[in-house]
Order: structure tokens, then C-alpha cells, then sequence
């Protein structure tokens, strides 16, 4: 089966005032359909640029990035970020929020949709509210069923959760896995939070210091629901650490 992103010897210098700062040296991995794979590094080696090459927001140097084996040129519907920032619009309710992206579709229909992704994160009862009267973890949540509502294929995550505390960090955790049990899609999710990769994803690629280099790519070998304390877990953790010069 093709992959569903295939990223093939990608490199990214950026000119700088400086001269040429390289970003990315030769970055080579795919994605399969419906797998969740996750992108750890140390900070400032590349993680964001490659994750907006890959979803078509910036143009890599040298190499190729395909989704279902076409060249990405630019942003695709099949494809959404949640970035660190958050996109949600502050003047709008949170059923506002979610029906925004649902062009086209009659109105009642936009409703309903947005009300069954509200319900899906556990904001049933604020789809009235505006952003300001909710926390950051309902935010978060808000970010996501705005992502999710319509529909795409590949959900591109740029440390979703890292403004987070570390509660409700775990516990959005659990819901983006209970979400993707239900309605499976395709994970790109960078992060340099070690325990979050091997929590969520199948795969992890551990990239070096800048230039970033794939420096290796592991299976993540528990099965789902992971236990965080286990000794195993905490081995694999230390394991990726090490890794990362920690
Ligand atoms: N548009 C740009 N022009 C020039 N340099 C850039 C540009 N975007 C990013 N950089 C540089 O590229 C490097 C990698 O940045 P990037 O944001 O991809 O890192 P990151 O791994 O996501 O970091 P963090 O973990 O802090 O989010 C940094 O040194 C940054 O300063
Ligand atoms: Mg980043």
C-alpha cells in the first residue's frame, strides 16, 4: 500500500541576514493510513518547519513531500493543523467556532455537525459560550472539534498541548484517544514532550539538534490503553531521552 505521506529526502535552508541557516538535512520517512506518528526533538532543530512543509504551508529545498502520492504544492483539505497558538476566533461561541469551516452546507446540517464534534470533546452545554468564558483545557477541546469537524483526512499537530498543565495535558491525551478509536485519521504530531509521544503514537521519529537529521525511528511496542508508569514505559522514555542528549 502507498503511504499516505511519504517524505523523501527533504532538506530546508532558510537565508538569514547571517548567510544560509540549514534546517533540515535529508529527512526521509513516510506515514501509513490511519497511523499516528510522532515528531520529538530538541528545541529549535526543525520540528515546526518540517511539520508546515509536510502540510503545504512552505516549500522544502531539495527533496519531496507527497500525500496519497502527490506532490504537496500548498495547504490541502484533506489535511489540518492545530498549532501551539490556537486558531480559534475569540468573537465568535464555541458553535460558532465550529461551524465556521463548514461552508456550503446548509445551515441546519452546519449546526448539527458542530454540535455532535462540541459534544465529541466533552463541551456539551458551552456551545453558547464565547472563548472567554471558557479555560484553556475547553479552548484546547474547542481547537480540536474545530479541527476535526471537518472532516480531514491527516491531522497535523504542532504541540497541541504544551500550554497546557500537566493534568489536563493527560487528559486531552486520553480524549484525542478515545476521538481517534472512533473516527480514525491519519497523525503527524510534533512535540518535545517525550512521555506525550510514546502515550499517543505507533511510531516516533527523534530528530537530531539543528540541522535536524533523523536520528532514529522506533515503534512505540504497548498496546493501547498505556499504562504511563510502567517500568517498560519509563525505560522507553529514558531510552529516547538518552537519545536526545538529556
Ligand atoms: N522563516 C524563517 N526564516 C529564518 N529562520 C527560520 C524561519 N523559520 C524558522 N527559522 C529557524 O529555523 C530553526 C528551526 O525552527 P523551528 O520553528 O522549525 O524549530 P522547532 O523545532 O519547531 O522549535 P521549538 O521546539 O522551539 O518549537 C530555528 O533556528 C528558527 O530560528
Ligand atoms: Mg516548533
Amino acid at each position: 500500500m502507498a503511504a499516505k505521506i511519504a517524505v523523501r529526502n527533504l532538506w530546508k535552508i532558510y537565508p538569514t541576514p547571517d548567510g544560509p541557516l540549514s534546517v533540515l538535512e535529508g529527512i526521509d520517512f513516510t506515514v501509513a493510513e490511519g497511523e499516528f506518528v510522532a515528531v520529538v526533538g530538541p528545541s529549535g532543530c526543525g520540528k515546526t518547519t518540517l511539520l508546515n512543509i509536510v502540510a503545504g504551508f512552505e516549500p522544502g529545498d531539495r527533496g519531496a513531500v507527497a500525500v496519497d502520492a502527490v506532490p504537496v504544492s500548498g495547504p490541502s483539505r484533506k489535511g489540518i493543523v492545530i498549532s501551539q497558538q490556537g486558531s480559534v476566533f475569540p468573537w465568535l461561541t464555541v458553535r460558532r467556532n465550529l461551524m465556521f469551516g463548514l461552508d456550503g452546507l446548509p445551515r441546519q446540517e452546519k449546526r448539527r455537525l458542530a454540535d455532535h464534534y462540541a459534544e465529541l470533546v466533552g463541551l456539551k452545554g458551552f456551545e453558547e459560550a464565547f472563548p472567554y468564558q471558557t479555560s484553556g483545557g475547553m479552548l484546547k477541546r474547542v481547537e480540536v472539534a474545530r479541527a476535526l469537524v471537518v472532516k480531514p483526512e491527516i491531522l497535523y499537530m504542532d504541540e497541541p498541548f504544551a500550554a497546557l498543565d500537566a493534568l489536563t495535558r493527560v487528559r486531552m491525551r486520553l480524549e484525542l484517544l478515545r476521538i481517534l478509536a472512533q473516527e480514525k485519521h491519519t497523525v503527524l504530531l510534533v512535540t518535545h514532550d517525550v512521555e506525550e509521544a510514546i502515550h499517543l503514537a505507533d511510531r516516533i521519529l527523534i530528530l537530531s539538534s539543528r540541522p535536524a537529521s533523523i536520528r532514529s525511528i522506533l515503534k512505540v511496542p504497548f498496546a493501547q490503553p498505556r499504562k504511563l508508569t510502567s517500568p517498560e514505559f519509563i525505560e522507553l522514555k529514558e531510552q529516547i531521552l538518552r537519545e536526545l542528549g538529556v
